[in-house]
Order: C-alpha cells, then sequence, then structure tokens
C-alpha cells in the first residue's frame, strides 16, 4: 500500500502491509532507529530521504504497529541500501527478510540491476541475514564508522 492509500489506512488495519514512509512516520522511524544503532540517524536525514525521488523508503505495520523499515536510494542503476531495522520485539520471526525481499522487488522494479550496502564488521545478525539473501562481501572500508569507530564491509548482490 503506498501513501496515496493513506486515508483508507486509517479505518481498516489490513494485518500486515508495507507503506512508503513519509514525514508523518518519522517518529515511528526514528524510536527504532534508536533502539538498532548506536549512531542512529537524525530527523534531518530521515526527513531529507523520504522526500528525496531517488529514495526509496518502506515501512513494514502489522496490526497498526509499526514493526521495521528500510531505507534506500537508486544511483543509477544500483540500488543504495541504506538502513534496515526491525523493532527489538519483533526479531527472529522473519520481518527483516520480508522488508529486504520487499525492497530489493521494489529497487529491481524500478530499473536497478544491483544492490549494494555498508555494514560494520562486527554486526553478525545483519552479515547473517545479508548472506542468507545472497549477499557478497565486496571489500572493507577502513575505520568507516564512528561512535564506536570500525570498519564497514561492503556488500552486494545482483537484483
Ligand atoms: C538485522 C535485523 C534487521 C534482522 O531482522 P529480523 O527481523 O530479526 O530478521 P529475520 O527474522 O528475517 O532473520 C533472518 C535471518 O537472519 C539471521 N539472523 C537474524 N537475527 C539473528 C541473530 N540475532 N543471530 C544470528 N542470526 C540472525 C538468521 O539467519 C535469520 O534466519 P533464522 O531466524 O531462520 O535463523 C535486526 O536484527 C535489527 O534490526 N538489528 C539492528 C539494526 C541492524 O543491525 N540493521 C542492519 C544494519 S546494516
Amino acid at each position: 500500500m503506498d501513501r496515496a492509500d493513506s486515508s483508507l489506512e486509517q479505518r481498516v488495519v489490513p494485518a500486515e502491509h508495507f507503506v512508503r514512509l513519509g514525514l508523518e512516520h518519522l517518529k515511528a522511524v526514528a524510536a527504532i532507529e534508536r533502539q538498532s544503532f548506536a549512531n542512529p540517524w537524525s530527523a534531518g536525514e530521515l526527513g531529507w530521504l523520504v522526500q528525496e525521488e531517488s529514495g526509496l523508503c518502506l515501512g513494514l505495520w502489522v496490526e497498526g504497529e509499526l514493526v521495521g523499515y528500510c531505507l534506500g536510494q537508486t544511483e543509477g542503476a544500483l540500488f543504495h541500501l541504506a538502513s534496515l531495522a526491525v523493532a527489538t520485539a519483533w526479531r527472529r520471526q522473519g520481518w527483516g527478510s520480508r522488508l529486504l525481499l520487499e525492497i530489493l522487488n521494489r529497487a529491481r522494479r524500478r530499473g536497478c540491476g544491483g544492490c549494494r550496502l555498508e555494514v560494520r564488521a562486527s554486526n553478525l545478525t545483519a552479515l547473517k541475514l545479508y548472506h542468507c539473501w545472497g549477499f557478497g562481501e565486496e571489500g572493507r572500508l577502513a575505520r568507516f564508522y564512528t561512535r564506536p569507530v570500525e570498519d564497514g564491509l561492503i556488500m552486494y548482490r545482483e537484483l
């Protein structure tokens, strides 16, 4: 369901649906972001991406609750996956995979032939998820992350 359907969404909340994120969702997104990352995105960064034409930003609602979100941007024929997070109470139930596969499908439909992302080298949970869904390691970025400082791994898969 896209934003054009938001009036319907207020009356009938299906068990599970994807919504293209807009400014009105950012408070809920920021709450999950704070649970999930040592160095969360600012409201300004999130706001910029959801309004950007090249942005592809999805939220997954289950029974009226935002369970997780996935943010990215098309860069020509490449899709750059910028963030993926699931609220702590909803993890290990397949929602992260659902979000990832949905955004990859939408990126492919936009004409992207590949997806690239960076992930903290110590984030074994995310690395396992990305490996599960066909991403391979492409390189390493020394001291890419701050707070705490850490290397980033570049992952890529074709779409
Ligand atoms: C990474 C994240 C999005 C995964 O979401 P999720 O809803 O738990 O993922 P899924 O339930 O779809 O898990 C898919 C697979 O990933 C792997 N995985 C997920 N969580 C894991 C964990 N804690 N330990 C080991 N493997 C894990 C498993 O292989 C899992 O499959 P399985 O449950 O059948 O074993 C979630 O843990 C999260 O929000 N983490 C904090 C934010 C983050 O690190 N995002 C990635 C930044 S690049």
